[in-house]
C-alpha cells in the first residue's frame, strides 16, 4: 500500500506536491469516490481517476539528457508559450524536466516521466553533485577561494561546495572561468553563491549530475539513457 499522491506523482503526471494539491481540490477519485483528504493509501488494484482521467499505472517509463540552450524554458509547459525543454525531444510520453535551469542557463538537464527517479534525484538527502561551469566577473582572491571552501551562507543557509576550481583567468577583460561541484537544489544558487562574493555570474552551463555528462551532445540534442545509467541513477537513493 502506498499513499495516493505517491502513486499519483510515480504515474508520471505531476509531482508529488501537486498531486496533494489536486487531491485537496476534490479532483482526484479512488474505486469512483471523491477523496479530498490527504492520508489514504490504495493497492494496485484500485482505480485512480484524477481530473475524470484513468491513472495508468503501467506507462512506460523514458528517460532523457538534453543539452538546454540559452533561453529556454526548464517546465513542461509555459504559460506564455515561450519554448521549454520538452519541446526539444520527440517522445510520445508527458515527460518534465527533473529541477529546473535557468531561462539563461545553459547545459546538462534530465527528463523523464519516472516521478520515482524524479524524486530520488530531487531530494535534498540523496546530495547528488551537480557540476557547473560559470563566467564570473572580475578575478577571485584567497579570501574569496577561502569563503568558497568554508561554504557560503546564503538566505541564512549554508552551501557546501564539494569542488571548486578556476579553469581559466583573464586577466584584460577582468573575468574568470570557475568549476564548481554542489549538491544544492535551491533556484539560482550558483548565481547567488557568486553575487554573495561581489563577482556576478556572466555565463552559466552544468556540464554533470552525478556521473552523467553531455558528452558530444550539442546544444539542443539529447539522448536516451541507457538502462545501465538509470539503474545507477536509482542506485544514488
Ligand atoms: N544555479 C543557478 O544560479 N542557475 C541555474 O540555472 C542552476 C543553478
Amino acid at each position: 500500500m502506498e499513499r495516493l499522491q505517491k502513486v499519483i506523482a510515480e504515474a508520471g503526471i505531476t509531482s508529488r506536491r501537486k498531486a496533494e494539491e489536486l487531491i485537496l481540490a476534490g479532483k482526484v477519485s479512488v474505486n469512483g469516490e471523491v477523496i479530498s483528504k490527504l492520508g489514504l493509501k490504495v493497492s494496485g488494484k484500485d482505480i485512480i481517476d484524477v481530473d475524470g482521467v484513468r491513472l495508468n499505472r503501467n506507462v512506460v517509463r523514458k528517460y532523457y539528457i538534453l543539452n538546454k540552450p540559452r533561453g529556454v524554458i526548464s517546465s513542461a509547459i509555459d504559460e506564455k508559450g515561450r519554448k521549454t525543454v520538452v519541446d526539444y525531444i520527440d517522445t510520445d510520453v508527458r515527460i518534465y524536466p527533473v529541477g529546473r535551469l535557468d531561462y539563461d542557463t545553459t547545459g546538462l538537464i534530465i527528463l523523464t516521466n519516472d516521478g520515482k527517479l524524479a524524486n530520488i534525484l530531487a531530494h535534498p538527502k540523496n546530495k547528488i553533485p551537480k557540476t557547473y561551469i560559470a563566467k564570473i566577473e572580475g578575478l577571485l582572491n584567497k579570501d574569496d577561494i577561502d569563503r568558497l571552501k568554508s561554504g557560503i551562507i546564503i538566505e541564512g543557509r549554508k552551501v557546501f561546495i564539494e569542488d571548486f576550481k578556476i579553469r581559466d583567468k583573464d586577466f584584460e577583460k577582468k573575468t574568470s572561468l570557475v568549476e564548481i561541484t554542489i549538491v544544492e537544489g535551491r533556484n539560482h544558487i550558483v548565481k547567488k553563491i557568486f553575487e554573495s562574493l561581489k563577482h556576478p555570474v556572466i555565463r552559466l552551463s552544468r556540464i554533470k549530475i552525478a556521473f552523467l555528462e553531455l558528452g558530444n551532445l550539442k546544444s539542443g540534442q539529447y539522448r536516451e539513457l541507457t538502462i545501465k545509467e538509470v539503474k545507477k541513477l536509482y542506485s544514488l537513493k
